[in-house]
């Protein structure tokens, strides 16, 4: 299978099952009932399908209702990666983000990944800031 045979939607029904078996795919716990609970407060979402229909990439795109989009738990089914879907999830997501009429779209990345977004899907580097809430002292 190529990149090519992944089909991509903006919007497309994605349940929270699959959710929890994508996030569970990469070794992590996901809280059943979460994608349920979230999608009705995002933008929109990517989703990548197979030829046969299974999720092999998904991509949710959380927003301020103005200009400010944020990409979030970009994922690719570890059995289907290296083979551009992040990049097209990614880069319909922008294509996305900009129809509904925002001006900037932001991500955060373990910099491991900075050559994925900021080489291949075309992210500029910038200043941000970070707080890990439950160790600070407010
Ligand atoms: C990060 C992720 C979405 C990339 O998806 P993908 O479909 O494999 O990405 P692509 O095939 O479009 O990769 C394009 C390029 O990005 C870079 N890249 C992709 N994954 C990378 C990784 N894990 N480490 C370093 N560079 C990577 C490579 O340069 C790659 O090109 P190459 O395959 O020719 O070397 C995927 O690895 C993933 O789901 N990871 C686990 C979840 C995760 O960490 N999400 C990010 C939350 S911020």
């Amino acid at each position: 299978m190529s990149a090519s045979d992944i089909i991509l939607r903006w919007r497309h029904p994605v349940s929270d099952a699959e959710i929890v078996e994508l996030t569970r795919a990469h070794g992590g716990n996901p809280e059943p009932g979460w994608w349920d609970k979230v999608q009705n407060h995002s933008l929109g979402w990517v989703t990548a399908r197979a030829e046969e229909g299974s999720l092999v990439g998904f991509v949710n795109v959380a927003w301020d209702g103005g200009a400010h989009a944020f990409l979030v738990d970009t994922k690719t089914h570890p059995s289907h990666q290296r083979q551009g879907i992040g990049t097209m999830i990614v880069r319909r997501a922008a294509q996305e983000a900009k129809r509904a009429g925002c001006e900037w779209l932001f991500v955060d990345f373990d910099s491991h990944l900075e050559s994925f977004y900021l080489d291949a899907c075309g992210f500029r580097p910038t200043a941000a800031g970070l707080i890990h809430l439950p160790s600070a002292a407010t």
